[in-house]
């Protein structure tokens, strides 16, 4: 559905992307992980249009879309939900929805699409006439995530679904993004907690400075004692993923 080959991104001639390549097929959960400024948000932004590439392929669906404007590729079906919900704060929970179906293919079928939304985030329906401003974090994260339901995603763009939310939050959020998926969305997700990504993703990519370091399964990149200690700078393997569930770290 999404190949990536080669893709350069520079701030300022100061190089954020050095030529990463990776795949994302239809009905996967792709998650790409890596430390603070390895250059995850900036992939998600130059796959929708935010920023545009200096070198490098994006093809989606076998049409080469580096360059598109955002509004193009939201046309296509391409939604990123960036780093920091973004919520509208003085709309209500359904003006902010509303906004999300602003895309001629979403407008298509929006009163069954928002019922939708509201029979997965119950929360949403009690709140719908309340401002954006006046949500929980948590909520918030679930109005996003709404809004992003509301434009139709074929591939769904996330930059850290999970960042400043309590345990219990954390864990709506991945029901959410299970729902999605057998919604039948296509989902990369960026993600600090490589633990919760890698436990919903099919496959991973380990990003480092701007380059594609490490590619494997979900499963087999939770249980790589190297991504944690060597990509992810985390001293213990064992301390971070929690340990008691998971196979041993290999020794050698
Ligand atoms: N608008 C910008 N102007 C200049 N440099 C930028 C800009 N945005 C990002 N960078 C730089 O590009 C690199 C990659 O940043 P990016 O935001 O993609 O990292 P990230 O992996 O998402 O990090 P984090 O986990 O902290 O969100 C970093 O070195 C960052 O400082
Ligand atoms: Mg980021």
């Amino acid at each position: 559905m999404l190949r990536i080959e080669n893709l350069h991104v520079d701030y300022d001639r100061i190089p954020a992307l050095r030529g990463i390549s990776m795949d994302v097929r239809a009905g996967e959960i792709v998650a790409l992980i890596g430390a603070n400024g390895a250059g995850k948000s900036t992939t998600l932004k130059a796959i929708s249009g935010l920023i545009k590439p200096a070198a490098g392929k994006i093809e989606f669906n076998d049409q080469p879309t580096a360059g598109f404007a955002p509004e193009q590729l939201v046309e296509l079906g391409i939604i990123h939900v960036p780093e920091g919900r973004r919520i509208f704060p003085r709309l209500t929970v359904e003006e902010n929805l509303k906004v999300g179906a602003y895309a001629a293919r979403a407008r298509i079928g929006e009163k069954a699409t928002i019922d939708r939304v509201y029979e997965l985030f119950p929360r949403l329906a009690e709140r719908r006439k309340q401002a954006g401003a006046s949500l929980s974090g948590g909520e918030q994260q679930m109005l996003a995530f709404g809004r992003a339901m509301m434009a139709k995603p074929v591939l769904l763009l996330l930059d850290e679904p999970s960042l400043g939310l309590a345990p219990i939050l954390v864990e709506e959020v991945a029901s959410a993004i299970d729902r999605f998926h057998d919604g039948g969305v296509t989902v990369l997700l960026v993600e600090q907690n490589a633990e919760l990504a890698l436990s919903l993703a099919t496959r991973g990519f380990v990003i480092e400075t701007g380059r594609i370091v490490l590619t494997d399964t979900g499963p087999n990149l939770l249980n790589n004692p190297k991504v944690w200690t060597s990509y992810l700078g985390q001293e213990d393997w064992e301390v971070t993923t929690g340990g008691e569930h998971r196979a041993p770290a290999a020794s050698n």
